[in-house]
């Protein structure tokens, strides 16, 4: 299959998920393109046959480059008439959307709008959502510092660690072998 992995991360937890994700799907054969967000990357959505899509949660959202990346590329494909109304499924096109989050205040409850909202703009185009994933990640800056033992996930220090970095491989497989 052709492959994108595409992501954004500020501090570089999401960026370990994806390098994992990226890895396990070459190793099984896959073509992959890993893209991180920036301010000006246009890619061809509609070219792959599988998408990974994730982000660092802030705010209960994907990041400012992500959240402008999805603002540019659905005006794009509205334009072009690729967003239309009771959004048709695209035949075997399928996606999976993923967050790495903190979850200090309301747990897995503030990292679920990050990721239903990455998702619909897959959903809008027609393209299947597979896999929903929400991986705990520590918060990085020092302004925090402490968040990241006393929230309700409990202590998250090292999150992703190697344990979640294995699930995430297994949930790969898992995922392309359908
Ligand atoms: C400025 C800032 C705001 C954050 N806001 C949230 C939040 O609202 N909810 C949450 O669950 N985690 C929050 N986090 C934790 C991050 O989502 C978490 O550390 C994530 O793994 C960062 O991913 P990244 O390094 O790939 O950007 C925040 C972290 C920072 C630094």
């Amino acid at each position: 299959m052709k492959i994108l992995s595409l992501y954004f991360s500020s501090t570089g937890n999401t960026e370990k998920i994806a390098k994992e994700i990226e890895k396990t799907a070459r190793g099984l054969g896959h073509r992959v393109d890993a893209l991180k967000t920036r301010r000006d990357i246009d890619v061809d959505l509609l070219y792959y046959d599988f998408i990974f899509m994730g982000s660092g949660v802030y705010r209960w959202l994907p990041g400012r480059p992500m959240l402008n990346f999805i603002s540019r590329t659905l005006k794009k494909y509205a334009e072009n008439g690729n967003i239309r109304p009771s959004a048709p499924r695209l035949a075997g096109k399928r996606g999976v959307i993923y967050c790495t989050y903190g979850g200090m205040h309301t747990g897995v409850n503030e990292a679920i709008p990050a990721v239903k909202y990455m998702g619909q703009l897959l959903d809008h185009l027609g393209i299947e959502i597979a896999g929903e994933w929400y991986i705990v990640g520590e918060y990085h800056l020092k302004k925090y510092q402490g968040l990241s033992t006393r929230g309700r996930l409990g202590n998250t220090v090292g999150r992703p660690n190697s344990d979640d970095l294995q699930r995430v491989a297994e949930m790969t497989r898992g995922i392309l072998q359908i």
